[in-house]
Formats: structure tokens, sequence, C-alpha cells
């Protein structure tokens, strides 16, 4: 229980002052009863308040982080096989957050954490299209018809990959480094597409999610999104562009008009915490 001006300042409706002087104006209704004079205590999980006529419920703060997932961590809240879960990287966060998506139990990279249902739903979601980059590091033979393959799109269980953004960025002792930019999010995508082109994918990495890097935030380590970076995400299916997009809008506009992967533009075809 707790008193009345108290609950409408956790609200934002006022500061406690100024929620007194709403109550002593008669603007609040407890169970259906205006309520006017200071002292009322109130039950936050079962009274229904009401300033205005409209119900009021407490803010609920959000928390924003980026994980650095290490190998070895399944990206789920518990698992009944015992592995141990990116949750026990995330323990110093007082606040219940869950992965947003899924990275593979052998996959490194950025995994975004919230409690923001509303914001998960739009990344996860495939009618907005989120953008995820991968740094993969191959064996197989890699060459420019390889690379087109994966650009254009293949058979990943009988449907057919979306067209990806490939370039080659180096060469490791294992064999080849690639970036690789996916829209989908199918089980293992990244891992199948290679698979597809005879090539074994020996480790992968997320350094890209939605126009948010990873940057340098070491293995096994969180750190809290700023807030123009939360603004970015918020932007999501609202029709307005993020800077990423408008970025790759001048990037793609100074190279006439192909994307990176070197098709024309609707061209058809179809923790712990680091401070
Ligand atoms: N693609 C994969 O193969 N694995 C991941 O974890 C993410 C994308």
């Amino acid at each position: 229980m707790l008193r009345l001006q108290k609950y409408l300042a956790e609200c934002g409706v006022a500061s406690r002052r100024g929620a007194e002087v709403l109550i002593k104006e008669g603007r609040v209704r407890v169970n259906g009863e205006t309520i006017r004079e200071m002292g009322v205590q109130v039950d936050e999980d079962n009274d229904v308040i009401e300033f205005d006529g409209a119900r009021v419920k407490p803010q609920k703060k959000m928390i924003y982080i980026m994980l650095n997932k290490p190998e070895g961590f399944v990206t789920t809240v518990s698992d009944d096989k015992g592995r141990d879960t990116v949750m026990s990287l995330v323990s110093d966060i007082p606040v219940r957050i869950y992965p947003v998506g899924r990275l593979d139990y052998d996959t490194e990279g950025l995994l975004l954490m919230t409690n923001d249902g509303d914001l998960t739903y739009k990344i996860t979601h495939p009618k907005n299209n989120v953008e995820k980059t991968y740094v993969a590091e191959v064996s197989g033979n890699i060459n420019m018809d390889t690379i087109t393959r994966l650009r254009c799109g293949v058979v990943v269980d009988g449907v057919r990959t979306s067209p990806a953004k490939v370039e080659v960025i180096g060469a490791t002792r294992l064999g080849t480094k690639l970036k690789i930019t996916i829209h989908e999010g199918r089980n293992r995508q990244v891992r199948k597409m290679f698979e597809a082109v005879g090539c074994l994918v020996k480790r992968l990495t997320r350094t890209e999610e939605a126009g948010l890097k990873l940057g340098h935030v070491p293995l096994g380590r969180w750190r809290k999104l700023t807030e123009s970076e939360i603004n970015m995400l918020k932007k999501i299916g609202t029709g307005k562009k993020t800077s990423a997009q408008n970025s790759r809008r001048i990037f793609n506009s100074k190279n006439g008009g192909k994307t990176a992967g070197g098709r024309t533009k609707n061209s058809g075809g179809r923790g712990r915490k680091t401070k």
C-alpha cells in the first residue's frame, strides 16, 4: 500500500505536491470514488486509480542493453538441457530483461536485451526487414561466383533466401573472412547459406543489428544503449527513416542506385557491464 499522492507521482502525473493539489480539486478517483482528502492509501496491484477520468498506471522503467554474447550460451531465459544461458551474463541488472530474437549457441556477438515488449516486437517482426550484419570465417572455396550466388539468394530448407549484401573482408588461417548482411531471421540462416554454396562456417559473429554497432564491447560484457540509439530503434516500423537508413540511402545514391550487393534497388527478383 502507498499514499495516493506518491502513487500519482510514480505514474508521472505530477510531483507529490502537485498531486495533492489535483486530489483537492477532485480530479482523482479510486475505484470509482472521488477522493478529496489527503492520507488515502492505495493498493497499486488491485485498486483502479483515475486522473481526469483516465486510468493511470506506474511507468515501467525500460532497460536497453547490448551484450557481446560469447559462444557456449543459449539465448533463452532458461534451458531444459541445463546449458548456460545469456541471463547469467546480465545477472547484475536488477530488472528482468530478455533477449531480442536469438543467436545460435555457437554464434558470438551483438545481442540486444530489453524489457520493452513493443520494441522487441518491432525488431523481430519480419515485416520491418531489420538488417543484421555478421562476420563469418569460412573454410571452402570462395570465388566471385559463390559471392554472387549468396548475394542473389540460395535455397535453404526449400525456400530461397532474400538478396543479401556480401563482401570479402580478409583471409584467415581457417579460410576467408566475409561480411554478410541479411534481413531475414531464419534458423541458422547464415550457416545454412554458406553450407548451400559448399562452405563451412568456422566462426560467426553478429556485428550490427538495426543500425546498432557492437563496437568495442568485450566478449561476455554488456553496455547500456545511448538515448540516440534507443530513439533510432523506436523509429522502426513508424515509416520514419533512422540515421542508419539515411546513410545507407546516401551510400546507395553515390553508387548509382546500386546496393552493396551490386543490384539496382527495386530491380525485382525477388555480463558484465562495461564501464
Ligand atoms: N545465422 C546463423 O546461422 N546463426 C545465428 O546465430 C544467426 C544467424
